[in-house]
């Protein structure tokens, strides 16, 4: 009788640590854009193959849409562990106090996506993730969403027209530099709030890429976009180190790659997400669209120009000096590479008969 209990109890007991072995790990990857953009689209494929590739013992649950948390609240709750993964915009690591991430804020220091994941993919975002470590969080990649375009209630071509208007913005002292040296009204808000602030006028306009413009609904509530270009948003995919690093081994292998592809996926479909929106903006006409021309661009570039020299000592003059040196060499090879005779015309080695 006696030996049937104990039997009893270790098969119970077995029986337990089996199902808690059984218990998949959850990730909670909270975000704040919708499921069709490239971030939201990028969050849904990592699930996908995270989960395939532990083979059930991870679980991740994807929570778009500031559903769980706000831009602000994110960070916090990252910190704090309620949630494990998130991806804000780079331009929302300046509260966390890492003001170095701003130097992706800063207007027009990327000519060109080449430049900028080679700044994302080098010595640049490998410092700044870094720095992220001692605030409990560790950087896994970097997502990409493209330039921001301008939008508002009135036509805005010239610098002139920004003047006086209440611009939102994210919230990056760059940001706000830029929309003042354009004399415009900086605004800092959620984005969750951005549509219900532009309906209501409490803004005049704002400044996005168009897939989140476009998913948004913000066209539906911005009579004049104007495609500048002038400045770029992408994310930094992030999560709780403590977390992080107390996964198993193989476990934690595994989803590193599985982000690894996702990132891939996220770059490939950026361009074509933010290509169909605008397309999308065109079609439903509640927009008019202007294309700022070239000599436009140079008097935009002029007048934001001088946030670079004014947050030299917050983002770091050397880390500035570094993009710019990604820059320059990227135009360096550019130019070589079209001055350099196609491979087809190149004369081959030469063939001997034997
Ligand atoms: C914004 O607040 O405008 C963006 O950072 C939202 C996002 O995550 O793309």
């Amino acid at each position: 009788m006696k030996l049937s209990a104990s039997i009893l109890a270790l098969a119970l007991g077995l029986a337990a640590s089996l199902a808690m072995a059984a218990e998949p790990i959850v990730i909670k990857f909270s975000h704040v854009v919708a499921p069709n953009t490239p971030k939201g689209k990028a969050a849904d494929y990592f699930k996908k193959i995270a989960e395939e590739r532990t083979k059930g013992a991870v679980k991740v649950e994807v929570y778009p849409n500031s559903q769980l948390y706000k831009d602000r609240e994110e960070m916090e709750a990252l910190q704090i562990g309620a949630v494990q993964m998130l991806a804000p915009s780079l331009a929302k690591f300046g509260p966390l106090g890492v003001r170095a991430f701003e130097l992706y804020d800063l207007p027009y220091i990327f000519p060109n996506k080449e430049t900028l994941y080679r700044v994302m993919d080098g010595d640049i975002g490998k410092k700044l993730f870094g720095m992220l470590n001692a605030k409990g969080i560790s950087g896994l990649a970097y997502w990409d969403n493209g330039f921001k375009q301008m939008s508002a209630n009135k036509p805005i071509k010239t610098v002139a027209d920004f003047k006086g208007l209440k611009m939102r913005i994210q919230s990056s002292k760059v940001l706000e530099a830029q929309m003042k040296a354009m004399g415009a009204n900086p605004q800092v808000m959620a984005f969750s709030e951005v549509y219900s602030a532009l309906q209501q006028g409490v803004v005049d306009g704002t400044e996005n890429p168009m897939s989140n413009l476009y998913t948004q609904k913000m066209h539906e509530v911005q009579k004049y976009l104007t495609l500048s270009d002038h400045g770029y948003l992408g994310y930094a995919v992030i999560v709780n180190k403590g977390f992080w690093d107390g996964l198993p081994a193989d476990i934690r292998a595994t989803l590193n790659k599985a982000m690894a592809d996702a990132t891939v996926y996220e770059r490939k479909i950026a361009q074509d997400e933010n290509d169909d929106s605008l397309a999308a903006v065109k079609k439903a006409g509640t927009t008019e669209i202007y294309v700022l021309p070239y000599k436009d661009r140079v008097l935009w570039h002029q007048a934001m120009l001088p946030v670079h020299k004014e947050f030299e000592e917050k983002i770091g003059r050397d880390l500035i000096q570094a993009a710019y040196n990604v820059a320059a060499q990227v135009e360096k090879e550019k130019a070589a590479a079209a001055t350099a005779p196609a491979q087809k015309d190149k004369p081959g080695p030469t063939k001997t008969k034997k």
